[in-house]
């Protein structure tokens, strides 16, 4: 088993499209191991966001991450952060496949509706986090 984390993003708790999202997850058989609701400051989005600073696109990101509350998820299923990635689809939800959550859910690169860990190094270090001394049962 492998847990990965899962942020619903500023735009789709604004949509209030979060109840439609963790649907979709927990109907692929991922088990919701942790769920919290946070709103980042400026300052807790770049840490969490720190292997893009300097990027063209960060500053926006910051920006948008800090701007009303998200939803942060840790989630477990065999291959959980690959499979997850399947569900989640392309950062571009114009290149995403139909079906995936950006591709319904998101308006644009930015402000794409989830963000989902990208490798276990990531998983680990995203979930530590947001639950730093969590022990999910
Ligand atoms: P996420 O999976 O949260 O990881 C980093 C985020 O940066 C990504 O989703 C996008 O929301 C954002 N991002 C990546 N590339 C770009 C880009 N070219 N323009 C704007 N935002 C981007």
């Amino acid at each position: 088993m492998e847990r990965t984390l899962l942020i619903i993003k500023p735009d789709a708790v604004a949509k209030r499209v979060t109840g439609k999202i963790l649907q979709r997850v927990t109907q692929q058989n991922f088990r919701l191991c942790a769920l919290r609701s946070e709103r980042l400051t400026a300052e807790s989005a770049g840490g969490f966001y720190h292997v893009h600073r300097g990027k063209p696109f960060y500053q926006s990101l910051i920006e948008f991450m800090s701007s009303g509350p998200i939803l942060v998820a840790v989630l477990e299923k065999e291959d959980a952060i690959k499979s997850l990635r399947e569900v989640v689809g392309a950062t571009d939800p114009q290149n995403a496949r139909q079906g995936t959550i950006r591709k319904e859910f998101a308006e644009s690169k930015g402000h794409n509706a989830v963000h989902a860990s990208d490798s276990p190094e990531s998983a680990r270090e995203e979930i530590a986090f947001f639950f730093p001394s969590a022990d999910f049962s």
